[in-house]
């Protein structure tokens, strides 16, 4: 069940599951919200518990919430809020961690604020700025939004978001893709699309993360394909890497059993 919290930059809704001392915050990717996580909300480990943010503009508790029709904001001030939902639940540090754009926040978390982090948890996700041609195809996608609504994008993003053997073989994921994006608004997704093309370039951080860390990503990624993750992780010391069979960009929602024998095997051992 959705929660909704006042923090210092507004109201914030997310999910939780599990009732543990060691705390795992999974941000989540564009064009999604917090439901995404649910395989791994609903599968929570002893001892763990998971709090899954809406970013700002995103969920279906955005359109109600008067700071989401604000000016545009950047992937510090979606970070900003993850810190201030922290705050307000107590969560001094965490294993803090995203999948794609969810990454990209991660990235600035960890910019603003190491100390909070008791581990990393990077999936389907890339360091590197938009190039020339990525900020183009976000303009090009701003406009199709802007013109044919929220419904037009996540048609054309869904060849991309799924792998191959998920559009072959489970149809069904790409329809619960599909009905989770369309809770989103025109408004929420515009402001992420500019965000992520002002983005800055994480690479630097890569060599700062020191805790136990993981990158996970789809066999099948076309978006941030298994050689980029690859080199992630050989930037970052210590990290491991699992590669999700049979799964694309949505890895965590394309094949959850894998995603989740990886992700819980790292918090088994790591914490
Ligand atoms: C995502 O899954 O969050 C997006 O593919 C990120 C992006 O478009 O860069």
């Amino acid at each position: 069940m959705r929660k909704r919290v006042t923090v210092g930059t507004g109201p914030s809704s997310y999910l939780e599951a599990g009732s543990g001392p060691l705390l795992l915050v999974l941000i989540h990717g564009f064009p999604l919200h917090a439901e995404m996580w649910e395989p791994q909300l609903e599968a929570v480990p002893r001892g763990w518990r998971i709090v899954a943010p809406d970013l700002r503009g995103f969920g279906p508790a955005a359109a109600s919430a008067s700071r989401r029709a604000e000016a545009a904001p950047s992937l510090d001030d979606y970070a900003d809020d993850v810190l201030a939902l922290m705050d307000a639940l107590g969560l001094a540090r965490a294993v803090i961690g995203g999948l794609s754009m969810g990454g990209y926040v991660t990235f600035a978390l960890f910019r603003k604020a190491p100390e909070r982090f008791a581990g990393v948890v990077l999936a389907d996700t890339r360091p590197q700025p938009d190039t020339d041609e990525g900020r183009a195809n976000r303009q090009t996608m701003r406009d199709v939004l802007a013109r044919d609504g929220v419904d037009a994008v996540v048609r054309d993003m869904l060849p991309t978001l799924v792998g191959e053997s998920t559009r072959r073989q489970r149809p069904d994921v790409e329809r619960r893709v599909h009905a989770l994006a369309s809770v989103n608004g025109r408004d929420g997704l515009d402001a992420a699309l500019v965000a992520m093309m002002h983005r800055p370039d994480s690479t630097p951080q890569l060599g700062a993360m020191r805790g136990p860390s993981l990158v996970v990503v789809g066999a099948e990624d076309a978006l941030t394909p298994p050689a980029e993750a690859q080199r992630m992780q050989q930037a970052i010391a210590g990290a491991r890497l699992q590669v999700v069979p049979e799964a694309g960009h949505l890895s965590n929602l394309e094949n959850p059993a894998a995603f989740n024998a990886a992700l819980f095997q790292f918090l088994k051992e790591g914490f």
